[in-house]
């Protein structure tokens, strides 16, 4: 018989005989002469009611089940006479496929989310991480079928490379030399590529070639940086969306992010409404307001410049003081967000000392058409701009920074051969998905969340 999931089972219309359901055991409750089994398959947030009567050959076993148990359970699909769910299956027959004994962690209480951060291989069977991954997951498809139905294509961008696009020097160094050999006099000769390597921060360089071949683009994957600071809001590997599209300029670049965002707030409100639920009651009561302000308010666009005056002129109290020509901080992010515009905020045309060497050089020769997205409590979601396309002044730029031409040359060739106006910008997955549904922590939205000094799992 095929089994069924219990997402299917839940969905449908009219009864059914014989069907088979996989899961494990949530809680059991006995009576007299019969006793109900919460049954969940993770195929969604809600269990399935199996009725297992004292006829079952097997019920004096049934009646010591465990929470964590596995289970194969055979019967017909039925209306159900209980409180909150319109279908139960009375069993014919439940394989006991294994037996949890007490000591598994998860009973029926409920856990702080650090706990379940030291488990965190067992916390995807929770309702609320299990409802979390779902949604990660439905995200992660949503993005791509944002980007198909607009003639985006997905590209892939290496892992492991030579370049530090950000040029912030948070890079993770990839080696095969043995520790404590430093390789003598050129130190990568030795080395597996015979050159520095390192984890990519960002697939942006490769994403520019790429667009400035077929277009409009985007990658999508996993991203590090050896930034050593822990925050509620970094994480060592994260995953990072990156669209970039020719022939566009810094306001096509910002219609885009927004339109982004928006989509996704309009499709966990919709497509993932009864795991969302979830979020609203338990996590952020005002999420469901928040996402549909976010769908229908415009996101306010304001030059950096204007930014750093309302900063000025709050007469807030910041940690981090706010002058022309330092970077926004959380603090400020949130202050423009959540108190002075209570809506998302897209600064731009950022000081270029701030801002990395490939950002386009505004006529001023002092700001770059640099632009980030900030939301609410997150801050900064998506960091983008328009590419520099002159030659020369990108020359001049990557002079500035200290950066090597030499190693950039294919990256120049781009510039020296056809080159257009094109625009980009990178939007954290797992920020995204902190925005989606009011979890507090970057460690919470990413199954096995790697940060400084911690690698478990
Ligand atoms: O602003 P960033 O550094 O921009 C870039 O890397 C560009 N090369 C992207 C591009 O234009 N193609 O990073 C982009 C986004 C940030 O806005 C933030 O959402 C996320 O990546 N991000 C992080 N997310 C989690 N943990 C970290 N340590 C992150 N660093 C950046
Ligand atoms: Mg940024």
């Amino acid at each position: 018989m095929q089994r069924t999931k219990i997402i299917d089972l839940l969905g449908s219309d009219t009864p059914r005989r014989q069907v088979l359901v996989n899961g494990w055991l949530r809680t059991r409750r006995d009576s007299k002469t019969f006793s109900f089994l919460e049954v969940n398959d993770g195929s969604c947030l809600a269990n399935l009611q199996v009725v297992a009567n004292d006829t079952l050959p097997n019920y004096e076993e049934l009646r010591k089940l465990t929470t964590g148990s596995a289970l194969a359970v055979a019967g017909d699909l039925v209306a159900s006479g209980g409180k909150g769910q319109r279908w139960e299956v009375t069993a014919s027959a439940v394989d006991i496929l294994s037996v949890a004994p007490e000591t598994y962690p998860l009973q029926k209480k409920r856990h702080s989310d650090e706990y379940l951060r030291s488990i965190a291989h067992l916390r995807p069977r929770t309702n609320k991480y299990g409802a979390l991954f779902r949604i990660r997951a439905d995200t992660a498809w949503a993005i791509h079928r944002f980007f198909r139905q607009r003639g985006f294509r997905w590209l892939h961008s290496p892992i492991i490379t030579a370049s530090d696009c950000e040029g912030a020097g948070e890079l993770f160094r990839v080696t095969t030399l043995p520790p404590g050999d430093n390789g003598g006099s050129d130190p990568f000769s030795k080395d597996f590529f015979g050159a520095r390597a390192n984890l990519t921060v960002s697939g942006q360089l490769a994403a520019e070639m790429l667009a400035l071949a077929l277009g409009d683009v985007y990658t999508f994957g996993p991203t590090f940086r050896a930034e050593n600071s822990n925050t509620r809001r970094h994480a060592a590997e994260f995953w990072m969306v990156e669209p970039e599209m020719a022939f566009c300029d810094l306001s096509g670049n910002m219609d885009l992010g927004e339109a982004l965002i928006k989509e996704m707030s309009r499709f966990v409100m919709e497509e993932c409404a009864a795991d969302l639920e979830l979020f609203s009651r338990f996590v952020d009561p005002g999420l469901k307001s928040t996402l549909a302000g976010t769908i229908e308010k415009p996101f306010v666009r304001i030059p950096y410049v204007e930014a750093v005056t309302i900063l000025q002129r709050s007469g807030q109290r910041f940690s981090f003081p706010v002058e022309y020509g330092s970077d926004l901080q959380t603090e400020h992010e949130r202050y423009l967000t959540e108190v002075h515009f209570k809506a998302p905020v897209i600064v731009y045309d950022y000081p270029k000392q701030i801002k990395p060497f490939y950002m386009r050089v505004n006529n001023d020769g002092q700001t770059v058409a640099a632009m980030d997205v900030l939301v609410p409590v997150i801050g900064e979601i998506i960091g983008g701009s328009q590419r520099e396309e002159r030659l020369d002044v990108l020359e001049a730029r990557m002079q500035e920074c200290n950066i090597d031409p030499s190693a950039y040359e294919w990256y120049l060739d781009s510039r020296r051969y056809g080159s257009v106006i094109h625009s980009g910008f990178g939007m954290g997955f797992e920020r995204l998905l902190m925005m989606l549904t009011g979890v507090a922590n970057i460690r919470d939205v990413i199954p096995f969340p790697r940060t400084p000094g911690n690698i478990a799992f």
